[in-house]
């Protein structure tokens, strides 16, 4: 039997690596994927092979993942639960169809993935799987009774990669866990989950690796000047950038000033609350900047029936349904109603804030005469909104008469 792991090189799927091979007296092969987490991929081949691996593979998957599932998910605006940027969520699908295209390419039988059996990680590999390559066996080894009670902490793991001569660095463990892609890290588990527990104050505030303190930030404004086309940003302060190279970019100047932070308590999709902390830099002022386009360039209601659906677009995302007819048909919608926007979004960064201080795009629905309060205007007769007003407030007047006029509490 072959088997494809998810491998990153830690503790825990080193331990893997050794334990499937015995557990299934079987041929591990490893996969790494690059979705820019800027952790050391260096010599992961080396280490898999010396821990029993026979192959490894790592794939860069930067510029598909800010091209092909970063820009698309942004052209909805997706928020999950109106806070989260979704930046661990939106990686999923992606490692999950690149994990399977290895397992095709060596003829594996199965694929297994490292992600606790608590989580939403879980949801998106194995839902990913199921679309991709139904017909593959799943190993999913913390949920395996004999695993789990094989294992119950750390210092279990510590000793079986002592007694089987597995190459570990013994680093020493952080406090939280994270997780890093070009989108975002985030923070969760450990001392984390008590939802008092403060991170940002002097002692903690350590562990935020991509922003300032917002209050370190300097004490200058920073301007910033963001091109769009069709929904997606495609340029910084003037110079074209490939999608990956916008979200490097907006992260470093967005560290800067201490922009992106979240810290929430949100519903995981097999039920439990759970508190996370998130550092969103680029993300959060592309989000901001493609509204203030939209602003100018979408259509009242296809704008307002879009942000109705975002939610559920979000939902679809964050559990794992990235390769489901619903998000597909769902995106073709989003990416039609990003037809028009195209434009050029002028901000101001300044101490963990953003500040809208220009827009302007060729698509322009913004008329001046016609807002205007003084303008004697073309397509807009004041007399027209009197009938207007006049038939709005039609059932109004008659719930009132129904009351007796009287405001009911
Ligand atoms: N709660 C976030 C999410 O579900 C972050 C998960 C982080 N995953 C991890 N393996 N550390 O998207
Ligand atoms: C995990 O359980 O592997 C990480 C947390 C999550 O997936 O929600």
């Amino acid at each position: 039997m072959k088997i494809v792991l998810a491998y990153s090189g830690g503790l825990d799927t080193s331990v893997l690596v050794h334990w499937l091979k015995n557990e299934y007296n079987a041929e591990i092969i490893t996969f790494a994927a690059d979705v820019g987490q800027e952790e050391e991929l260096d010599g992961l081949a080396e280490k898999a092979k010396a821990t029993g691996a026979s192959t490894h593979y790592t794939v860069d998957l930067v510029e598909e993942f800010a091209r092909d599932f970063i820009y698309p998910m942004f052209r909805a605006n997706t928020l999950y639960e109106g806070q989260y940027y979704c930046g661990t969520s939106i990686a999923r699908p992606l490692i999950g169809k690149a994990h399977i295209e290895i397992a095709r390419q060596e003829g594996a039988q199965a694929v297994a993935h490292g992600a606790t059996g608590k989580g939403n990680d879980q949801c998106r590999f194995e839902l990913t799987y199921a679309a991709l390559a139904p017909d593959l066996q799943i190993i999913s080894p913390w949920r395996n009774e004999k695993f789990r009670k094989a294992f119950p902490g750390r210092t279990e793991m510590i000793n079986y990669c002592r007694d089987n001569n597995i190459p570990v660095e013994a680093s020493s463990k952080k406090p939280y866990s994270m997780d890093r892609n070009l989108l975002h890290i985030s923070y969760e588990a450990g001392i984390l989950e008590d939802p008092w527990f403060d991170p940002t104050t002097e002692d903690n505030r350590d562990m935020y690796k991509l922003t300032t303190d917002p209050e370190l930030a300097p004490d200058t404004p920073q301007y910033l000047e963001l091109s769009f086309e069709k929904g997606d940003c495609v340029a910084v302060d003037g110079k074209e950038m490939s999608p990956a190279a916008v979200l490097k970019e907006l992260n470093r100047i967005a560290g800067i000033h201490g922009i992106g932070r979240v810290d929430i308590v949100e519903n995981r999709f097999v039920g439990m609350k759970s508190r996370g902390v998130y550092e969103t830099p680029g993300g959060t002022i592309l989000l901001h900047g493609r509204r203030q386009v939209e602003s100018l360039t979408l259509d009242r209601d296809l704008c307002h029936l879009r942000d109705t659906l975002m939610p559920r677009y979000a939902d679809l995302v964050y559990y794992g349904f990235w390769y489901a007819p619903e998000r597909e048909a769902l995106q073709a919608f989003i990416d039609e109603s990003q037809k028009p926007v195209t434009g050029t979004v002028r901000l101001k960064l300044y101490k963990g804030s953003i500040t809208t201080v220009g827009r302007k795009s060729p698509y322009s629905l913004y008329d001046a005469d016609v807002a205007s309060m003084e303008g004697v205007a073309s397509d807009y007769n004041p007399d027209d909104a009197s009938g207007f007003i006049r038939l709005q407030g039609l059932r109004l007047r008659a719930r009132a008469a129904a009351q007796g006029g009287a405001i009911v509490e």
